[in-house]
């Protein structure tokens, strides 16, 4: 049977490699993002058929309700929905006494509310496999905070509860519910990523890490999707912590 996953934030870093690896594997993928031209790069880069792309921005609650209205009428897939990937995430740094509200606000309502309001209103169409999956992306700062970062790890840390309770409330469904806390990825949510000094600034942010270097998307999009299989069939409600071993630090 062709199964259906939607990846939020798939025009970058950890989800266009999620999405690469569902469509490497069979899945159709459902692609949302803000970025237009990006998610299309994506999509056309991918093996297979039946990709979509949805350009949503998740910091406005009309858009996502917009969206997931279409989803369930249009039913952009060929069975049901069998996953959904709550990875998009935004990073605002700055010290508790300099950060606003509305960047607060912000980092609450795309890391935690956009989650919150997809899982919701897609459920019924969760509801219609014989089991299903959700993989929230939150990060190790939900549970080790540090300075600068307190209001984006304060929104992992409730997306990583939300996970445990709603695996309880849905497990009588048929639904998994899991999370994942990537460390640091090398991604374009890093300014080492793309400023002047970057690959200094890599090297010694690989010096930091007990493996001796950051991780790649591939490191989570690979933990995802064994979220979504069978070998992980006695599995919900867990946290998966992919970090090189730097929470031990
Ligand atoms: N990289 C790391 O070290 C790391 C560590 C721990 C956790 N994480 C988490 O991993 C997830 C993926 O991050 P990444 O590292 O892959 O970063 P990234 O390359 O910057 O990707 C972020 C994705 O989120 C999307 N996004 C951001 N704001 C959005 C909005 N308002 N509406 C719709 N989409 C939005 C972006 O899409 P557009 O640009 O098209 O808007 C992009 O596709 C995030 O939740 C992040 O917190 C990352």
């Amino acid at each position: 049977m062709k199964h259906s996953v939607l990846i939020t934030g798939a025009s970058s870093g950890i989800g266009a490699k999620t999405a690469e690896i569902f469509a490497q594997r069979n899945y159709e993928v459902l692609l949302l993002g803000r970025n237009q031209d990006r998610l299309d790069q994506v999509a056309q880069s991918l093996p297979g058929e039946g990709h979509k792309t949805f350009s949503v921005d998740l910091n406005d609650p009309k858009e996502i309700n917009n969206l997931c209205t279409q989803l369930i009428k249009e039913r952009p897939f060929t069975n049901s929905l069998s996953a959904l990937i709550n990875n998009a995430g935004i990073i605002d740094k700055s010290l508790f006494d300099k950060t606003s509200l509305e960047s607060w606000r912000q980092q609450f309502q795309v890391n935690l509310f956009s989650a919150i309001e997809l899982t919701k209103n897609l459920s019924p169409l969760l509801f219609e496999n014989k089991t299903s999956f959700v993989v929230n992306v939150s990060s190790t700062l939900a549970e080790k905070p540090i300075p600068e970062t307190l209001a984006y790890s304060s929104s992992k840390a409730a997306l990583t509860s939300w996970t445990k309770g709603l695996a309880l409330e849905w497990a009588n469904k048929g639904v998994r519910v899991n999370a994942v806390h990537p460390g640091l990825i090398d991604t374009p949510i890093h300014e080492f990523h793309t400023d002047s000094e970057g690959s200094e600034n890599r090297q010694f942010m690989d010096s930091l890490q007990p493996l001796k270097k950051v991780g790649s998307p591939i490191h989570i999009a690979e933990m995802i999707y064994f979220l979504t299989q069978p070998p992980s069939e006695w599995t919900t409600g867990s946290t998966f912590t992919v970090d090189g071993g730097i929470q031990l630090l």
